[in-house]
């Protein structure tokens, strides 16, 4: 069985794209691969956190993890910083990388570009290197990531090649397995951008544990488009076929099927809304039930934290024998 691996940000609160995009294919993965999942706390850390806040939301992804369907018995699921191995690892790959391809990294570019680069934090310089030994250090055979990672998912295979060159083959080559087109979803205030955490405004983004009401609201006040026809075309009418591929998503159709029989953008939006309530009612109830018990989740973090070191410490010692460091007896 091929081994995936993926790792998922505690910032913010997962929205309906990170569910739809990603979430519900981690639960259809767990069956068919050996499937790792990582809440990756410590990336989190790269720009200041409050340390309380940083505590519940990490706990908060795991329980909407495990409400979304991964079961802890079929796939492994832990806390990055549960799992010592992956700094120990991340220092030894620091030691083949280089500045200047870091230096290209696109996020880092961007993100130090609003700071400057001089005050702009090293953990943030060096993110892609933790991310590839979280990947290397599970031999993965595939990482399903968004496309926005696709570059950092390069990097990784050129420090896994490097390392292995220059030390023998110690780590496995990972894959990238960006989802195919499937479903975008895109903001609801600014339908041209991807739904993201980081959005300007939060009336853009649609929560997976938001209460019904809230959900309707942020749907029903979606910008939409010049005109009053209801047609699939992203280019043309990016507001309504937003709507469209959320409503296809929900009741598992086709966005060009869902348009026909609407005439008004109003009804679209109801039904949308009541269509989302209705996909995400079996999460927030699972969520609810783990949320009442914090204890069970630990106890489960536990386990996986268990199995994935199993596994880690294996590859993190192959590792530095290969590169010279004398074991201790
Ligand atoms: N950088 C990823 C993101 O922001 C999160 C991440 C960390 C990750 N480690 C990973 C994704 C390992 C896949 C594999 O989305």
């Amino acid at each position: 069985m091929s081994r995936v691996l993926s790792g998922i940000q505690p910032t913010g609160g997962i929205h309906l794209g990170n569910y739809v995009g990603a979430i519900r294919q981690y639960v259809a993965d767990q069956y068919v691969h050996d499937a790792f999942y990582c809440v990756v706390d410590l990336h989190a850390l790269t720009v200041p956190r409050d340390p309380a806040d940083l505590r519940a939301k990490t706990m908060e992804t795991a329980q909407v993890l495990l409400a979304a369907g991964l079961d802890p018995d079929v796939c492994t699921l832990f806390v990055q910083s549960h799992v010592h191995e992956h700094t120990e690892l991340a220092w030894l790959l620091e030691c083949t990388a280089s500045v200047g391809e870091l230096r290209r990294m696109t996020q880092f570019k961007d993100k130090a570009a609003r700071g400057g680069e001089e005050s702009a934090g090293v953990g943030l310089f060096t993110y892609p290197v933790l991310m590839a030994a979280d990947i290397l250090i599970y031999d993965a055979d595939r990482v399903p990531v968004g496309d926005d990672q696709r570059q950092h998912l390069e990097f990784t295979r050129d420090l896994a090649a490097r390392f292995n060159s220059r030390y023998g083959p110690v780590f496995k080559v990972p894959a990238a397995a960006i989802p195919k087109v499937g479903a975008r979803i895109m903001d609801l205030q600014t339908p041209t951008a991807k739904m993201s955490k980081s959005a300007l405004s939060p009336q853009g983004t649609a929560l997976v544990l938001e209460p019904p009401e809230v959900l309707t609201r942020k749907i029903k006040r979606a910008v939409t488009d010049t005109g009053t026809e209801v047609r699939y075309d992203p280019v043309t009418k990016p507001g309504v076929s937003n709507l469209l591929e959320l409503l296809a998503v929900a009741t598992g159709r086709g966005p060009e099927e869902v348009a026909t029989g609407y005439t008004q953008y109003g009804p679209l939006k109801a039904d949308t809304a009541a269509a989302v309530i209705e996909l995400l009612r079996p999460v927030q109830e699972r969520y609810r039930e783990l949320a009442g018990d914090p204890g069970g989740t630990a106890a489960l973090l536990e386990k996986g934290a268990a199995k994935a070191r199993a596994v880690a410490s294996v590859t993190l010692a192959r590792a530095k024998e290969a590169a010279g460091l004398l074991a201790p007896r």
